[in-house]
């Protein structure tokens, strides 16, 4: 690679990254800042083109979803990019946003809002180093992660991305994230360039300011004078600038009606000015065209705002060519486009790409390895909120006699791990790896326990004869959202289903304590629902150790979550207004932080 083309030792970075920015013809300039979906390129364009970066979106992975056949694609990129004359490797980018759960076999982590409620950073900084493992092991060196979105509005569909509503909670994750997933040396085997995203202001936009589809607040208008912006959304930056960030992704969302994809004072001034960014910038997901009905113009905006790599995603050719004509008339000065190859060069060099030890074909033990497991359901544990608990219903004893499990979430990983999960918007069901509630359930229970699963009321059978005799020692029910992603997931009620409702009435019929687990990724409306609970359990969207939710149960471990959200009593006290939040009747149902402790058994 290039930087073999300038091994001199003696070289500064810098000194390197200039030298080869010397040798560059305009085309292999535009190229490294071009980012192309893969199935939107055959490899050989990558070569033909110059194309600095490749990526999976939400569901992009290879036939078969293997580890072998992620190398295998990746890799075939990669050689096209080697071959190029100055031999400049692509970097390979996806969003690894709760581990690289696109790829099946990959440790499924809790998503952010369930860190959020563990509090605990080092928990954070491990698990971005875990996931990190697992892309290098697949030659992936690029995660759009952490998301480090300040989200005032839970109706956004993106607050699950978030860890809290908190600015400093936020804060102080998201550069754990980042120092997990960088390491301490960018070089080192398994260091993983991390992405802040998405600056700034994402999670402040009011309701339906978003001019994008149907969504109501992805995407939307965040409105706040300049020191409230600051206060609110800009710390998570500072801090992960500071803690060495090599990329920031710039929001689809806009500040004062102005779109971030084109904030030159934001992009520039502030974020590489100010507070001394030296890595690259790259848009969201063909966020360009949002700017201008007239495409140059849009491509113009964004470069000279300050984004360094574009992701395009679909036409690249269109894209190099309106930017090289950009350049030639004058619009784009040469020493924008040198400045934005430098900075990417610069990354690429840190990561050491092509001197990664190569990973033998067949053996990715990193990718879902036991530590990786025990880690995932260590974050389950302690991500969970007990809401509620009387009469010390939990933890649950070992002895039950009777057990009844109900529920759509009881026994569906697709709904336990959310979106970003194999596909952009999650899966329904079972086809990853993994352990359900349900069988967590099963697994801590004595062999004498009689466990009836059901996902709906509508039972027939023995097991429907069973429960019309006698109502059950213990009835757990497993409700909540089903997965989304983006601002598909903007609602206006986050009121539990008539389904869900329906079915927790029918449970409580059947059961002498009712244990309730929440699967979501935000709080939702559960008022009228509570006072049917014994205990009420918020396990936010898990991942694959349903196992670390059984632990807490059974007393194995005690409850130490807190809420990272404000939890509503009612939709129409959103937004709060979190300087003057009620009282009695007019106050949140739990407050930020709520969250009851147990003993361990
Ligand atoms: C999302 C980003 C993501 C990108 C690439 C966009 O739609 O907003 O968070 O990194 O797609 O998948
Ligand atoms: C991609 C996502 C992207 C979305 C936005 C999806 O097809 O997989 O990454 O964010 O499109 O349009």
């Amino acid at each position: 690679m290039a930087v073999q083309k300038y091994p001199d030792a003696n070289l500064s970075i810098a000194e390197r990254v200039a030298a080869l920015v010397g040798e560059m013809t305009l085309d292999e300039k535009i190229g490294q800042m071009t980012q192309v979906e893969k199935n939107s390129i055959p490899p050989q364009d990558v070569g033909k083109y110059f194309i600095g970066s490749v990526l999976s979106g939400g569901g992009g992975y290879p036939q078969p979803n293997t580890p072998a056949a992620w190398f295998d694609m990746v890799n075939s990129y990669q050689e096209y990019a080697l071959n190029t004359r100055l031999a400049i490797p692509i970097l390979y980018g996806v969003d690894a946003v709760h581990g690289h759960a696109c790829m099946n076999g990959a440790t499924v982590f809790p998503h952010n809002v369930g860190l959020g409620a563990t509090r605990n950073a080092e928990l954070v900084r491990q698990i971005a180093r875990a996931t990190a493992e697992e892309l290098a092991a697949v030659g992936i060196f690029w995660n759009f992660a952490p998301t480090v979105a300040i989200p005032q509005d839970i109706r956004w569909g993106r607050t699950y991305e978030g860890f809290s509503e908190n600015t400093e909670l936020v804060a102080r994750l998201g550069s754990a994230y980042v120092r997990g997933s960088q390491g301490e040396q960018l070089d080192a085997p398994s260091s993983v360039l991390a992405t802040a995203k998405h600056y700034m202001g994402d999670g402040g936009t009011p309701w339906k300011t978003s001019q994008t589809w149907n969504f109501l607040l992805d995407q939307g208008d965040t409105r706040l004078d300049e020191p409230a912006l600051r206060k609110i959304h800009l710390p998570p930056y500072i801090s992960a600038v500071q803690g060495g960030v090599m990329c920031v992704m710039p929001s689809y969302s806009s500040w004062n009606g102005l779109k971030m994809t084109a904030h030159k004072y934001l992009l520039t001034d502030v974020l590489k000015g100010e507070l001394g960014f030296e890595g690259f910038l790259v848009t969201d997901w063909n966020a360009v065209p949002q700017l201008s009905p007239d495409y140059f113009q849009a491509v113009v905006l964004a470069v000279n705002a300050g984004m360094d790599m574009v992701m395009v995603p679909y036409d690249y050719k269109q894209f190099i060519s309106t930017l090289r004509d950009a350049v030639q008339r004058g619009d784009v000065t040469e020493r924008r486009i040198d400045d934005a190859v430098s900075r990417i060069l610069r990354v690429k060099m840190l990561l050491g790409i092509s001197g990664r030890p190569s990973v033998h074909p067949t053996s990715f033990s990193e990718v879902g390895a036991t530590e990786h497991h025990s880690l995932a359901r260590r974050a389950v544990r302690e991500s969970l909120v007990l809401l509620k608990n009387d009469a010390h219903t939990l933890p649950l004893s070992r002895d039950i006699r009777t057990v009844l499990v109900a529920g759509k979430g009881a026994h569906n990983l697709g709904m336990q791990c959310g979106g970003w999960t194999i596909e952009w918007m999650g899966i329904d069901g079972n086809m990853i790896p993994g352990t359900t509630i349900l069988q967590g359930i099963k697994n801590k229970l004595l062999a004498h326990t009689q466990v009836i699963y059901t996902q709906s009321a509508e039972l027939s059978g023995a097991e429907a004869e069973a429960l019309s005799s006698s109502p059950v020692d213990i009835g757990i029910v497993v409700v909540g959202e089903a997965p989304y992603a983006e601002g598909v997931g903007d609602r206006e009620d986050l009121g539990l289903s008539a389904d869900d409702i329906a079915l927790i009435e029918w449970v409580r019929s059947k059961c002498h304590k009712l244990i309730a687990i929440l699967i979501c990724g935000r709080p939702m409306i559960i008022t009228d629902q509570l006072p049917l609970m014994d205990a009420c359990v918020c396990a936010w969207l898990p991942g694959q150790e349903g196992e670390g939710i059984a632990d807490v149960l059974f007393g194995d471990h005690p409850f130490t979550g807190r809420l990272p959200y404000t939890w509503p009593r009612r939709m129409a006290q959103l937004p709060f207004d979190f300087q003057h939040l009620g009282e009695g009747d007019q106050a949140p149902l739990f407050t930020y932080g709520f969250g009851l402790p147990t003993k361990s058994a």
